[in-house]
């Protein structure tokens, strides 16, 4: 307990975490903190708020919000609505005064909670600062509370191996030397895909043809067979992000090219006839699931 504490003040330092260093112990002693509480210098959420295109008609969730400052500034700056959540009820309470103070309290609200009782299910952009081993216990709430299309923003810390970041990016943060002795910011981002895992029966309209499509999931990779006419066919070029999906199938002299998007148990699209008789519409529906792997 002891040796859990001393390394979540080492990864996440300096003078501002004392101010919640009592909370931080709560939750080490409930033995799931995400750390004490260290501020996302300004840049810093902005540059996050940017990558995860942050809109007015997103709904912006920090898990762990510590004085609030990813979700009011969304609010400011994005016109985006959005909710905090941290176990520190006096974090919480200041999020909710500045709230109040900055004139967005009726678009954000702040509430003390612990990050794995919050409801994901309304967040169209989640945030997160947490310490590694949070990532980690957190990783299958996130991908299954979330909606497909979602954007996962994070400061510094990534899911490790298992979900790999759809993009990053690095930079300096001067400031940053001070709270944790690294001048620098990493931003990570994630797009929840759509779940495509299972067996599907996918038609090409104008008679031509269709294919029982067996696929397998990984997080965003997924790969698989289609079959026709007794013959299986390797799935090429398979891209998912969020609900868009594309992927490619080799029809002898040459290929067709998929794209359309995934909802529920239904995908739909347009796809390139690799026999050169030019683009038509296809759909597909899932006929059996599978848990998608993780
Ligand atoms: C590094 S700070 C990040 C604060 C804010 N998200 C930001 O980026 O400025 C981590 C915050 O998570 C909170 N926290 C840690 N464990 C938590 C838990 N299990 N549930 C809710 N909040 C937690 C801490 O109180 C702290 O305010």
């Amino acid at each position: 307990m002891r040796k859990a504490y001393r390394n979540a003040l080492a990864l996440l330092n300096g003078a501002a975490l004392l101010l919640s260093a009592a909370a931080a112990v709560r939750a080490v002693e409930l033995g799931r903190t995400g750390g004490p509480y260290v501020p996302t210098p300004q840049v810093v959420v902005d540059q996050m708020l940017r990558m995860a295109e942050v809109g007015a008609n997103d709904f912006v969730l920090d898990l762990g919000s510590g004085d609030g400052v990813i979700v009011l500034t969304a609010a400011r700056q994005f016109k985006a609505r959005g909710f905090g959540v941290d176990i520190d009820p006096e974090l919480v309470k200041l999020s909710n005064d500045s709230a109040r103070r900055l004139g967005v309290a009726d678009r954000v609200a702040f509430q003390v909670q612990d990050v794995f009782n919050a409801d994901l299910s309304r967040a169209s952009v989640l945030t997160l600062y947490l310490l590694p081993s949070m990532m980690s216990d957190l990783l299958p709430k996130v991908f299954l509370e979330l909606k497909p299309g979602a954007r996962v923003v994070s400061h510094d810390y990534h899911f490790g191996d298992d979900w790999q970041a759809d993009d990053y990016m690095t930079f300096d943060v001067p400031e940053k030397e001070a709270i944790n002795g690294v001048p620098r910011a990493t931003i990570y981002l994630w797009i929840v895909p759509a779940k495509v895992a299972g067996k599907w029966r996918l038609s090409i309209e104008g008679g031509a043809g269709g294919y029982e499509l067996d696929l397998k999931q990984k997080f965003q990779m997924f790969e698989g067979s289609a079959l026709a006419g007794g013959k299986s066919t390797k799935i090429e070029l398979p891209q998912l992000r969020g609900e868009a999906i594309r992927f490619a199938l080799n029809a002898g002299a040459g290929r067709h090219v998929f794209s359309g998007r995934v909802s529920g148990d239904s995908m739909q699209g347009t796809v390139e006839l690799g026999t050169g008789r030019g683009t038509v519409r296809w759909t597909a529906t899932r006929v059996a699931t599978q848990a998608a792997a993780r």
